[in-house]
């Protein structure tokens, strides 16, 4: 199992250490100059040019990239997207027809409830599309078409690079929808992918910088209580770093929309709770300012994850980890590698049990 690790610790640690790699897997093959290639989608040009509304549907951590994918494609395509967690989504008689698309977004591609969401979405005659990480798997047999993600086995039970492999899927798709139904022009799909292709170099720069995420997660030495916020299309990214930490520290972690921040979650604030304020470059970068603010007002210690150069966000926080530059469409890709480093060295510091965290499983196969 050591030789298995590569000289890390854990796997999680090393497979958080392959993203920069994982990136450029899954681009591999279907992302060209100005257009993508899927080969397992076999829908017709016509059944694509039809599809009106979109439905993304996963559990756990997927489900988190589907939040975000929401913001992709509802930003670039302006399709409508509903996300939903697969074990409602199966019982609630949900409205969709065969106009729609239904996305179903798993690592394993055996998640009992997605699979279930997949039947449901089929037996009203929606198109269906996985993506998915392991090939072969039961969802990639029944739906229409798959994307696969190539992050290759993931041990760990916490998921981390298939997580960021399905943010890359997504943007491709985002791309391959755009063409298909003309709404992306060439330029637009050319500036796309080469934004795209810069992302690998960025994460690595992060990967680097291991050492001070390390640090910082001293901060949460004797903590037992969080907060992860961001806003937009790192919303859910705040959701997902507050389920990173409590999966593997089993720290209590609550992960909000910055700017709900007044309707409830403000009043946990003191002294020992640490909220980590994803506040990188965006249209809405002052608004998250301003709850770092508040939060420090009230004595709460704040991290804060922010853009090279803006040095000013360190009057207000405890601590900075700062992140290459990046348009806010791909900024998840980039906000998520420090929230995994510091839930990672968080829970080796408690001396946990990191890759196979209480109570938890890599698949869950059963309802
Ligand atoms: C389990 C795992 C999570 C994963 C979720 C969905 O809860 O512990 O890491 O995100 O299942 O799994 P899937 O294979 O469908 O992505």
């Amino acid at each position: 199992e050591a030789a298995e690790k590569g000289g890390y610790d854990h796997f999680m640690i090393k497979e958080i250490h392959e993203q920069d790699r994982v990136i450029n897997d899954t681009l591999r093959g279907k992302v060209f100059e100005d257009n993508v290639k899927i080969d397992e989608i076999t829908m017709s040009d016509e059944e694509l040019q039809n599809i009106h509304k979109i439905h993304i549907v996963a559990c756990g951590t997927s489900w988190h990239a589907g939040l975000v994918g929401k913001y992709i494609l509802e930003q670039e395509l302006r399709i409508p997207v509903e996300v939903e967690v697969a074990s409602e989504f199966r019982y609630k008689n949900p409205i969709i027809s065969n106009k729609d698309l239904v996305i179903l977004i798993s690592q394993s591609g055996e998640t009992a409830d997605t699979l279930a969401g997949l039947r449901e979405a089929k037996s009203k005659g929606a198109k269906t599309l996985g993506i998915l990480n392991v090939v072969g798997s039961t969802i990639s047999r029944e739906a229409d078409g798959t994307i696969y993600t190539n992050a290759g086995p993931e041990i760990g039970v916490a998921s981390t690079k298939a997580f960021v492999s399905q943010l890359i899927a997504l943007y491709i798709l985002m791309l391959f929808l755009g063409e298909k139904k003309n709404i992306l022009s060439k330029e637009r799909r050319k500036y796309i992918i080469s934004e795209l292709k810069l992302l690998s170099k960025k994460v690595k720069t992060i990967l680097n910088n291991e050492k001070n995420i390390e640090k910082i997660a001293k901060l949460f030495e004797n903590v037992n209580s969080t907060m992860f916020i961001g806003r937009n299309i790192n919303a859910p990214i705040a959701l997902e770093g507050a389920l990173k930490l409590k999966e593997i520290s089993y720290i209590h972690a609550e992960g909000y929309p910055s700017g709900e921040l007044k309707h409830g979650p403000i009043a946990l604030i003191h002294e020992n709770f640490p909220t980590v304020a994803i506040a990188t470059k965006s249209h809405t970068y002052e608004k998250v300012k301003n709850n770092v603010e508040e939060i420090k007002a009230r004595s709460g210690t704040i991290i804060t994850i922010a853009s090279e150069g803006d040095e000013k966000i360190q009057d207000i926080s405890d601590a900075v980890l700062y992140v290459p530059d990046t348009e806010e469409l791909f900024s998840p890709v980039i906000n998520v590698i420090p929230l995994q480093i510091l839930s990672y060295y968080v829970a080796k510091s408690r001396g946990l049990d990191v890759d196979k965290p209480r109570n938890l499983a890599k698949s869950v196969t059963v309802e």
